[in-house]
Formats: C-alpha cells, sequence, structure tokens
C-alpha cells in the first residue's frame, strides 16, 4: 500500500534534510543497435551528462519509507513490507526496485529520498532506467546490501518488467551504470561482456533532435515487437533447437524459415540480425576513424526500424530525411523505443547552431510543433557518494 500526494511545497519531512548518501544517475544515447538487447544481441550506448539527482537518509522507522519527487511535485509513502503496484507510472519505478530489492532477501529500514531531475521524460534519453537504477544504487549504499554494479542493473530491469510492464531489455539501465566518460559501450547483452571505445568523433558531434512527441503506441507497440520476435525464434527452434535468441540465427538460416513464419516475424527477425551486423561494423568504423562508413550505418539502422520493425513515426522520419543531403551530417536515426522522442546526429560541430535554425523551422512549419536540441557528451555511469 503507498499513499501519493501533489506536494505544493516541501513536506515536513523533507525540509532540513540531512543527506548521509547522494546519487547522480544519468540518462543514456545509443549510437546504434537498437531493439536488439532483448534479442540477446549487440547495442552502443553510453552514459550522458543529463541526470536524476537523489539524497537519501534512515529516518528512524522500520519500513516506513518516504519519497518526494521535485519533478513531479509530489510525494509518495509506503511500507517495504506492504508494496503494490500503483496507478501513477513515475511512482511503479521506485515501488519496483523496493520489490526487487526484497525479493532478493535483502533487509531495508525506513529511509527518506528526495529526487531531483535534469532528465527530460518522453524524450528517449531512459529516464526511466535513471530513475529505476539510481534509486537501487542509493538504497544499496545506504543499507549497505552488497549488490554488485551488473546486480543493480539486473533487478532495475526487473522493476520494470513487474511493476511497470515493460518487457525492456537491459541497454538503458547498463549504460546508465557503467558507462565511462568519454567512452561508448560495444555490450553484448548476451554475455554482457563491455567493450569500452574512445568516444572520438574528430571535429564532430552527437546531436540530439527532440521530437517533443511521444505516440501512446510505444508501450504496447514494444512489447509486441518482443513478442514478434520470440515467436520467430521458437519456429527456428524446432529444425534449431540450439538457436536460443535472434542472436544466434543469421540471414542464410532466416531464409529457411521465410514461409513458416507468420504476419511480420519474418521481417522483424530480418531487422534484428541485420542491424547486429550494423553494431559490429560501426565498431570497426568508428575505431578505425571512418565517420562516413558509421554515418552510413545510421542511416541504415534508421530504414530498418522505419520499414521493416516499424517503430517509427512521421516527425522522426522527416527529421532523418531532413538530414540526408546535408554534407556536414554523416548520420542520423531515431533513437531509442521509438514512436516519438529523439533523432541522434552526427554533424560537424561547426555546422550545429546553422542546422538546428532550419532543421526546427522546417519541423515546426510541417507539424507546428517546437523542435528541440539536447546538448550530450559520453559520460560516466551512476556516481554515489556518502557524505
Ligand atoms: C527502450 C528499452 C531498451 C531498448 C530500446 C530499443 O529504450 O528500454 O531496452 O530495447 O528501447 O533499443
Amino acid at each position: 500500500m503507498s499513499t501519493s500526494t501533489n506536494a505544493q511545497k516541501l513536506p515536513e519531512a523533507f525540509t532540513d534534510f540531512k543527506p548521509s548518501i547522494k546519487v547522480a544517475s544519468p540518462g543514456r544515447i545509443n549510437l546504434i543497435g537498437e531493439h536488439t538487447d532483448y534479442n540477446n544481441g549487440f547495442v552502443m550506448p553510453t552514459a550522458i551528462d543529463k541526470k536524476i539527482y537523489f539524497e537519501f537518509k534512515e529516518n528512524g522507522t522500520d519500513s516506513t519509507c518516504r519519497i518526494y519527487s521535485a519533478t513531479y511535485n509530489a510525494h509518495l509513502e509506503f511500507d517495504h513490507n506492504n508494496l503494490s503496484i500503483s496507478e501513477k507510472s513515475w511512482e511503479n519505478y521506485v515501488l519496483g526496485v523496493t520489490n526487487e530489492i526484497k525479493v532478493l532477501g535483502k533487509s531495508l529500514k525506513g529511509f527518506d529520498c528526495i529526487i531531483k531531475s535534469d532528465l527530460s521524460t518522453g524524450a528517449g534519453i531512459s529516464s526511466s532506467a535513471a530513475l529505476e537504477c539510481g534509486f537501487a544504487s542509493g538504497l544499496n549504499a545506504l543499507f549497505d546490501l552488497g549488490l554488485s554494479k551488473v546486480e543493480i542493473t539486473q533487478l532495475s530491469q526487473k522493476a520494470e518488467h513487474n511493476f511497470v510492464g515493460n518487457k525492456c531489455g537491459i541497454m538503458d539501465q547498463y549504460a546508465s551504470v557503467m558507462s565511462k566518460q568519454d567512452h561508448i559501450i560495444l555490450l553484448d547483452c548476451e554475455s554482457l561482456h563491455a567493450e569500452y571505445i574512445p568516444a572520438d568523433f574528430k571535429s564532430c558531434k552527437l546531436l540530439l533532435l527532440n521530437t517533443n512527441v511521444s505516440h501512446n503506441l510505444a508501450d504496447s507497440e514494444y512489447n509486441t515487437r518482443r513478442q514478434e520476435c520470440e515467436a520467430a525464434v521458437e519456429v527456428i527452434q524446432k529444425k534449431y533447437p540450439e538457436v536460443k535468441s535472434l542472436r544466434d540465427v543469421n540471414l542464410e538460416m532466416l531464409e529457411e524459415f521465410k514461409a513458416q513464419l507468420e504476419g511480420k516475424q519474418y521481417q522483424r527477425a530480418r531487422y534484428v540480425i541485420e542491424e547486429n551486423e550494423r553494431v559490429i561494423n560501426a565498431t570497426t568504423a568508428i575505431k578505425a576513424g571512418k565517420l562516413n562508413e558509421f554515418g552510413e550505418l545510421m542511416y541504415g539502422s534508421h530504414d530498418g526500424l522505419q520499414h521493416n520493425y516499424e517503430v517509427s513515426c512521421p516527425e522522426l522520419d522527416f527529421l532523418v530525411e531532413f538530414s540526408r543531403d546535408k554534407d556536414y551530417i554523416y548520420g542520423s536515426r531515431m533513437m531509442g523505443g521509438g514512436f516519438g522522442g529523439c533523432t541522434i546526429n552526427l554533424i560537424e560541430a561547426d555546422k550545429i547552431d546553422e542546422y538546428v535554425v532550419e532543421a526546427a523551422e522546417a519541423y515546426f512549419k510541417k507539424f507546428n510543433i517546437k523542435l528541440d536540441t539536447i546538448a550530450v557528451s559520453p559520460s560516466e555511469g551512476t556516481i554515489v557518494e556518502k557524505l
């Protein structure tokens, strides 16, 4: 059971708040490798310099937990021995994390927590994972739970599955917690082996353009895509029992099953197999400083997401299209789950201002919606400070 209220001002429990733990928990970008994580494939994310900030302290009770979110200007109080799913979406991230910690048999006491954020929600930069992982990291430090960083990512992912209802992969949580300053991660989502690659884009920068739309298809279609991929694997497994996920399937093998796969299963699987290949090729291109090649792979990723995986939307497609004839933009693609949020662009740094004005004008003319930019730079994962 939990109670929640909209707080007009800081509730009394939070005035004169002396935290013993502080956490800074970042959002993430993903350079390439979309919808591959839950198919045990490859992704290339990193944390960004936009974060959710937490302050924690014990409150002397056995089990009363009080949280104040400055972002939602809301107060939540619950008993960690009596947890249930809330109707308010943001609450389920913290309730879900608390629940997963209890499932692991860890013991908690009562605590107070203040949450502030400079991460936009709905922009596809994973404020969700930042909230889950930051909260979990704070409780881990406050109560010496002995959870490793990877365990924090995994329990946060479970919280999202079980309390929020989104069957997400591990990418966002992993990037938020495990990233290293000025590096991108080539993450193998099957083994969780991570290779840290220096984020060296020469005279270019990564630029996010926020469509400021978030179509409500996102959650249901996300889970449907996951089911379509799993259904394709089940068909293939009948002949090839060693196949555990689309990670183990190549295009030649997939062709064998074209006639047996139902609905859109073939095209979904094809996209995932091709995208995994693009991530590997992108790694080689980035390491060799071949930004043109990497950019082409970004466009290829977008085409696949738009036409085969069908998780894009007109606003994202417009922005990617708009970038195509600009020789100072090497690549552009939708980023994250899709149906809104941001495009990620690899662009010559000295052209950013000019381009943003041009793109925003065209975008407004077409959709009557303001275009926002989010400046990002590859940053360190979660930072926990004991005071
Ligand atoms: C969301 C999910 C991730 C990942 C991306 C798509 O951000 O949380 O696990 O699947 O979508 O790549």
